[in-house]
């Protein structure tokens, strides 16, 4: 790539959940300078994305590829773009998107036109769809985009933040969302007690490889849900044959208890103790402070009560960033500390509303 194709790629777009965009801005803005690419987040309020502009030629483009996406919080995706075209022509859009892309990629494994996910976004969805088939096409009469779709090459992001202008860039097919959108879409069980049963379905398709599903999500497994009422996160557990341990003061959805599989026990979540060093997954949904939540969860790996735990960490207060870093850096350190070593993720899930959701994963050497 020459010198003047890479001037061109000054920004990354990181989308995120409206109403986050200050949390999203803050984390790129610290990880970016962490890693000593500066540059500055641009933020419109619930926009439902971000814009990093990077000060020195070349480092959105570093910053795609050493920042592990995985490691973001809030963002749902991250793409490395140019100055945003505006003024598209109605009559043709592809040629200044054909002429913005020319250079900067090269058979690129996947196409993506996408909005953001707010009312306004919604309503420029219908016709994105329909764009995408000329442009897609167009692309591939040119070779920026490859004929047949291949998940290891770079994806071409075309977002669409108004009919007649879009940010046009490629994301690192190792290090991105593979989600439209940054959005992994689950149908609602129609059985399913509560919508919060999503949460964990989708913290499962982002924290556990598929390939490790057969093992790590397995039926047969011991499972403790704490705050498990009325039984959303039960049931996905339920639903791959694992026995549950519901804790919760509240009614548990009877189906659930009739399966046979499920033992709800109506105590406090946070005195509740495993009789048994049987337990694989722990599970907490419970509306807490986040630094009660985190202290909980780092007892219970201490122990050695469960191998995985996935929990929510509400967010009702201001500084919703800061908060987020100060528990996972708390519980890094407290588990370093009593030598457990461990793997830690967290996610602003698409289902997550105010909260993030956390994995750990007990790692034995
Ligand atoms: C957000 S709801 C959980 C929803 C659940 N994950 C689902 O998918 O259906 C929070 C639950 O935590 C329970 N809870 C809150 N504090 C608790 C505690 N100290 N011990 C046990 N349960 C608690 C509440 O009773 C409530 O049912």
């Amino acid at each position: 790539m020459d010198d003047k194709l890479t001037q061109k790629l000054k920004q990354i777009v990181l989308y995120c959940r409206s109403g986050f965009e200050k949390e999203c801005a803050a984390e790129i803005t610290d990880k970016a300078t962490g890693l000593e690419l500066f540059g500055f987040a641009k933020v419109i309020d619930n926009s439902g994305y971000v814009i990093f502009q990077c000060y020195q030629d070349g480092d959105a483009q570093k910053l795609i590829t050493i920042l592990p996406f995985k490691t973001l919080v809030f963002a749902r995706q991250m793409f490395v773009c140019g100055d945003l075209l505006t003024d598209l022509p109605t009559t043709d859009r592809i040629t200044p998107i054909i002429s913005a892309l020319t250079g900067c990629i090269a058979q690129a494994g996947a196409l993506r036109v996408e909005v953001a996910d707010t009312n306004a976004g919604k309503e420029l969805a219908s016709f994105c769809r329909k764009f995408t088939v000329p442009l897609r096409q167009a692309l591939r009469q040119k070779r920026l985009l490859l004929n047949v779709e291949n998940p290891s090459r770079p994806v071409i992001h075309v977002f669409f933040i108004s009919n007649n202008s879009c940010y046009v860039g490629y994301s690192n097919s190792k290090n991105n969302s593979p989600f439209y959108m940054g959005i992994p879409r689950l149908k609602f069980p129609a059985d399913a007690p509560s919508r919060s049963t999503l949460k964990l379905e989708e913290a499962f398709h982002l924290f556990v490889p598929y390939e490790e599903w057969d093992e790590r999500l397995q039926g047969g497994l011991n499972a403790v849900d704490l705050g498990a009422c009325p039984g959303g996160w039960t049931y996905q557990l339920v639903k791959r044959n694992m026995f549950v341990y519901a804790i919760d003061n509240g009614a548990m959805n009877e189906k659930l208890l009739e399966s046979g599989q499920v033992k709800h026990y109506q105590e406090d979540g946070f005195k509740f103790e495993p009789k048994k060093h049987n337990i694989y997954w722990l599970v907490c949904d419970m509306v807490e402070k986040p630094a009660k939540v985190t202290a909980l969860m780092a007892r219970w790996l201490i122990n050695g009560w469960c191998r995985e735990a996935i929990f929510n960490l509400k967010l009702p207060m201001k500084k919703r960033y800061e908060e987020v870093q100060q528990n996972l850096l708390w519980l890094k350190n407290e588990l370093k500390n009593q030598q457990i070593n461990v793997q830690i993720q967290a996610k602003q899930l698409y289902h997550d509303r105010e909260e993030v959701t956390v994995h750990v994963q007990k790692i034995w050497r």
